[in-house]
């Protein structure tokens, strides 16, 4: 028997996958897995996404984002597959596809905010202080249900094969070898972000 999951197709996203995307990030945001996403958001968004195809019936059963934060620094986002297609392989499947654009993106680290540490271990990612990632990685918190006790496992992958980047450095930064200063950044009640401290 053909192996189903070995045969599903990644591509770049397209406008027409939104819909189901948006359904796909849901079904994980209800459980407080991820933030949902617009479908504005996703248009807006949409070449930043590869998408896993079934090729037999066209069904979306999986998607990933790269979301740039900083020369040095790129981010794993809304990664979903379909309960019924986990387990497979699919999802360390659009994570390396995330990681070779990002990697032909000259981008040297790529982080994910998640709950699957020992998924993104087996995938090169290390646990670092999620406190001394750049304010930037934070834009999106604020409209977080849990911004007053985020829970998630901050994790980075280095590309040692990728110079670290030279220029202007992202705000508050502070992860060991970032091109930057230390400075940590965290939010405050009211859902503000707060440097230092
Ligand atoms: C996290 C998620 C994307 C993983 O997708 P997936 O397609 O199940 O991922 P994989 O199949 O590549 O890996 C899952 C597990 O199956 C195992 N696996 C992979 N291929 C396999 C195969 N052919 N046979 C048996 N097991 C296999 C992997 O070793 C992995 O085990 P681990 O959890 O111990 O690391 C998926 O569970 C999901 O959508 N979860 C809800 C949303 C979410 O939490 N997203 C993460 C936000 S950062």
């Amino acid at each position: 028997m053909p192996d189903a999951a070995a045969e599903t197709i990644l591509r770049p996203a397209r406008a027409a996958d939104v819909p189901a995307m948006a359904a796909i990030v849901a079904d994980s945001a209800e459980l407080g897995l991820m933030l949902p996403k617009s479908h504005a958001t996703l248009y807006e968004k949409l070449r930043n996404y590869v998408v896993a195809e079934d090729p037999h019936t066209g069904e979306i059963v999986g998607l990933c984002g790269l979301s740039i934060i900083w020369a040095d620094l790129g981010e794993v986002v809304s990664l979903a597959v379909t309960p019924a297609a986990r387990g497979r392989g699919l999802g360390a499947r659009l994570v390396d596809a995330v990681l070779a654009d990002a990697d032909g993106l000259g981008i040297r680290r790529v982080m994910s905010l998640t709950y699957e540490q020992r998924f993104f271990e087996r995938l090169g990612f290390s646990v670092v202080d999620r406190q001394k990632l750049p304010m930037k990685v934070w834009a999106e918190c604020v409209a977080c249900p849990k911004k007053h006790a985020c829970d998630e496992i901050a994790m980075i992958r280095v590309n040692a094969s990728i110079p670290p980047a030279v220029g202007s450095p992202a705000p508050g930064v502070g992860v060991p070898g970032l091109s930057a200063p230390v400075v940590t950044a965290r939010l405050t009640r009211d859902g503000s972000v707060m440097v230092g401290g």
